[in-house]
C-alpha cells in the first residue's frame, strides 16, 4: 500500500488486533444471520442534478465511537447533499464487512490483495461534473473499494471533492491518490472531520461542512 502511518498502527494497538482471528466473508446473498448493509437505496436521485455525492461508509463497530447505526462518512456525505441537492451513491461490496472493529481491521488488509467489487452502479455518471467522494481514512489511505469506484468510471473533466472522516490521520494525502488515480479529473480542497464529531456532535460537523461548502463555491 501506499501509505501507512503510524496512526494506524496506533488504531491497531489500541484495538488489539494482534489477537484478530481471520473473519470470513459472506456474500451479500448467501448471508442469513446478519442483516444486510442497510435497506437504504444505493443511489438516490434529483432532476437535474449535476452533483454527485458518491461515499463508502460502515456501521456497526468503529473506532472511538462503539456500535453505531449510521457510519461516520455517511452522516458528513448526507449533510452536504443537503445543503448541495446533490445526487448520492453508496458505495458497497457485494460481499458483506465484519460487523467488529477488529475485523475490519483484518478484512481491510485482505482487500489489498483480493479488491472487492462494488455492489450497484452509478446511472448516468456523464452527468455529474461535480463528484464529492467521501470515506473513512483506512490505514492511512483510501479504502480499497474507494479504489475500485475510482477505476471504474471516467472523470476526464470532472471535479473530484474529498472528504473523510478520520481518527487522527486527517485527510492523510488521500487527494494526491486520487490524483494519481484520475489524472485528468480535477481536484478541488478536501474536507477532513473526526469520526467521532461527526457522529456525537453533529452541529459542529455541520458547521465545518457548511462554511467548506461555501468556501469552495458550492453554497452561498
Ligand atoms: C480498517 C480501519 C483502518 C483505519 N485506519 C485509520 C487511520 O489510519 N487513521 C485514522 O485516523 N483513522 C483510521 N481508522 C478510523 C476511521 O477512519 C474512522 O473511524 C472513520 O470515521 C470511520 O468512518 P465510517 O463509519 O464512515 O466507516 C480506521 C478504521 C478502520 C476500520
Amino acid at each position: 500500500m501506499k501509505r501507512i502511518v503510524s496512526a494506524a498502527a496506533a488504531l491497531c494497538l489500541m484495538a488489539g488486533m494482534t489477537a484478530c482471528g481471520s473473519p470470513a466473508r459472506t456474500s451479500a446473498a448467501a448471508q442469513t444471520t446478519a442483516p444486510a448493509p442497510d435497506d437504504e437505496p444505493k443511489e438516490e436521485t434529483t432532476a437535474g442534478s449535476h452533483i454527485l455525492v458518491a461515499y463508502f461508509s460502515l456501521a456497526n463497530e468503529q473506532y472511538e465511537v462503539g456500535v453505531i447505526e449510521k457510519g461516520n462518512t455517511q452522516i458528513v456525505a448526507e449533510l452536504i447533499a443537503e445543503a448541495t441537492g446533490a445526487d448520492t451513491f453508496k458505495i458497497e461490496s457485494t460481499e458483506e464487512y465484519p460487523t467488529t472493529y477488529d475485523g475490519l481491521l483484518e478484512v481491510s488488509r485482505q482487500e489489498e490483495n483480493d479488491p472487492p467489487q462494488i455492489a450497484g452502479t452509478v446511472e448516468n455518471m456523464d452527468g455529474y461534473d461535480t463528484i464529492f467522494l467521501g470515506y473513512p481514512i483506512w490505514w492511512g489511505d483510501l479504502p480499497t473499494i474507494v479504489k475500485v469506484f475510482l477505476q471504474s468510471y471516467d472523470f476526464t473533466g470532472k471535479t473530484i471533492v474529498p472528504f473523510c472522516t478520520h481518527a487522527g490521520s486527517g485527510l492523510s494525502g488521500t487527494p494526491g491518490t486520487i490524483e494519481d488515480i484520475c489524472p485528468d479529473a480535477s481536484m478541488g480542497e478536501g474536507l477532513a472531520i473526526r469520526g467521532s464529531t461527526a457522529q456525537n456532535d453533529r452541529d459542529s460537523a455541520a458547521q465545518s461542512v457548511e462554511s467548506w461548502l461555501a468556501d469552495g463555491g458550492y453554497i452561498n
